[in-house]
């Protein structure tokens, strides 16, 4: 499909009425609790899209009830019929492509392009793979002389799933997908700020799944999340967002003492050393730049140079910088979008001026943009900081947004030193032709993965987590699956009983 700035203008009119979703309970679309919604906004033309629910504890108890209701069915299916139900919730994907990008671009402020060919492509992908990995999880068994023991792998219950809003229906495909291969069923919160395609999605797949498996509690996250992760009946926790938040969330699973998947943020290192093709290196720095706004956890946001490319390698990022077409996220043409909130605006624009205050350079961009016809539009200029020092605030905290520091080095082992000098470890990026020596800083990298000459080079079945304080639990993946079992451990005496049992246990045998 070819999309034209036509064909956008005239779908996004087509959906431009906006439309109020329900909860999302036990297969049926249900009023909220407390009556009030939420409204959502295209952060382009800051007009309104459509309203959720604004959710509190009763509505998260009605979906909790419905998930563990249809868990214990849902847990005995067979891995094919869960297979056949990803297949065919891709196949959905497949044929809404356009229509879900769409959402996904008015939501978010995202290019219609990346949309189009990264979340929604993603999306379909994380079902099909998990389609496939249905069949995966399986117990084991080991002989002994004396006796037999099984390992059954058991799916662990009802999950939380709570998610953001920089990849909505990537990042619910993410969650859902290995959830329900696994055989739990699952209460997804979605991110008050951006999730029009997935409530969407929801309701388009609710003819293919079985009630009660998938259910949807919208709302703030102070007023939903704690009743969520503390139900007596949730029996795990999978989150994306921001540490703050994932430092609650582990406090509320405290209380029932359940596992957590988390997937936080990043300040990744993209390390160019003075060998490499320093145009192509410079491109993947565009790309972490500008890519879904910098909206992105594992986005390259530190790039360190040696000192011996610097002047080429800025020549190069700046050159391509300026190239780039920023505006309407509508236009396919278009490569930079808007910020995806106003909160987000606001961060990113405080990370601006802070970055003089700390004495860095603006050698790019460093303000607002603003685009014709879209002047309400929430933009920021691409923008490269030099002269960053690793201690600097714009070098340690996550800022989401078309943001680049870069950073001088001249000797390996004070550059990586430097580059895992942060309490964040999910990503990275090394450019170099020498393979010695990206295996030797790959390995000393303290990061979840990393990309050797290419940036963002995702694989299906790549396990997506962090180091440090990025989070835990690898997602994306076959590991995935294990962290929605458990596994039960049963051994099966094969001796006589012995007349001592009653008064002695015998001592472990650890020699069969
Ligand atoms: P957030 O982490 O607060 O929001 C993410 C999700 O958590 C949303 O669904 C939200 O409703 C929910 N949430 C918020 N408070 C909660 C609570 N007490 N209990 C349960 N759920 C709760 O992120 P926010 O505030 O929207 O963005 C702030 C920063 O977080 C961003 O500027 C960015 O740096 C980072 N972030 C990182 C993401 C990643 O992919 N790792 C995604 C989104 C944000
Ligand atoms: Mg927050």
């Amino acid at each position: 499909m070819q999309l034209t700035l036509d064909l956008t203008r005239k779908k996004a009119e087509e959906l431009g009425k906006p439309k109020t979703f329900g909860q999302f309970v036990g297969g049926q679309w249900i009023e909220g609790d407390g009556g009030e919604t939420i409204a959502l906004e295209n952060p382009a033309t800051r007009r309104i899209l459509g309203y959720i629910q604004s959710g509190n504890a009763k509505d998260v108890n009605r979906a909790v009830e419905a998930a563990a209701s249809a868990f214990p069915k849902w847990a005995m299916s067979a891995p094919a019929q869960r297979q056949n139900i990803l297949r065919a919730i891709a196949q959905r994907i497949r044929e809404r492509h356009f229509e879900y990008a769409m959402l996904e671009s008015l939501n978010n402020g995202k290019p219609i392009t990346d949309a189009f060919t990264h979340d929604i492509v993603g999306a379909m992908g994380h079902f099909e793979f998990f389609a496939g990995a249905a069949f995966f999880p399986h117990g084991q068994t080991a002989d002994f002389a004396d006796a037999t023991m099984l390992v059954h792998r058991e799916p662990i219950g009802v999950v939380a799933q709570i998610i953001p809003w920089n990849v909505p229906l990537l990042m619910a495909a993410f969650k859902i997908a290995s959830a329900l291969a696994a055989g739990c069923t699952v209460v997804l919160k979605p991110a008050e700020v951006a999730c029009l395609s997935v409530m969407q999605f929801i309701e388009d797949i609710a003819d293919i799944v079985p009630p009660g498996v998938i259910n949807v509690v919208t709302g703030y996250g102070h007023a939903v999340g704690e009743a969520l992760v503390s139900h007596p009946k949730v029996r795990k926790v999978t989150f994306t967002g921001s540490r703050p938040t994932a430092q609650k969330i582990i406090g509320y699973a405290a209380k029932n003492v359940i596992p957590q998947t988390m997937e936080l943020g990043g300040k990744s290192a993209n390390i160019v050393c003075e060998d490499a093709n320093i145009e192509a290196a410079a491109q993947s720095a565009v790309i972490t730049n500008i890519f879904n706004k910098g909206e992105v956890c594992s986005a390259g946001t530190r790039v360190f140079v040696h000192e011996k490319a610097e002047d080429q390698f800025l020549e190069a990022f700046q050159r391509q910088l300026q190239a780039i077409k920023q505006g309407d996220p509508l236009d396919p043409e278009t490569q930079l979008g808007a910020m995806a909130s106003k909160m987000q605006f606001d961060k990113v624009s405080g990370y601006l001026e802070l970055a003089k205050d700390e004495g860095a350079t603006i050698f790019q961009g460093g303000k607002a943009a603003s685009i014709d016809n879209l002047e309400n539009g929430l933009f920021i200029e691409p923008t490269i900081f030099t002269e960053v020092r690793n201690d600097m605030r714009i070098a340690q905290e996550e800022i989401f947004g078309p943001v680049t520091s870069v950073i001088r080095w001249k000797d390996e082992a004070e550059m990586l030193k430097q580059a895992n000098d942060t309490e964040y470890g999910l990503a990275g990026g090394i450019w170099t032709n020498d393979l010695t020596r990206a295996h030797r800083i790959a390995r000393g990298l303290e990061t979840g993965m990393i990309w050797v000459n290419r940036y963002y080079n995702f694989k299906p079945g790549m396990p997506l987590g962090g180091y440090k304080q990025s989070g835990f639990g690898r997602e994306g993946c076959l590991e995935t699956l294990s962290h929605y079992t458990l596994t039960k451990a049963v051994v099966i005496n094969l001796d006589e009983p012995q007349s001592t049992y009653a008064v002695r246990a015998p001592a472990p045998n650890t020699e069969s």
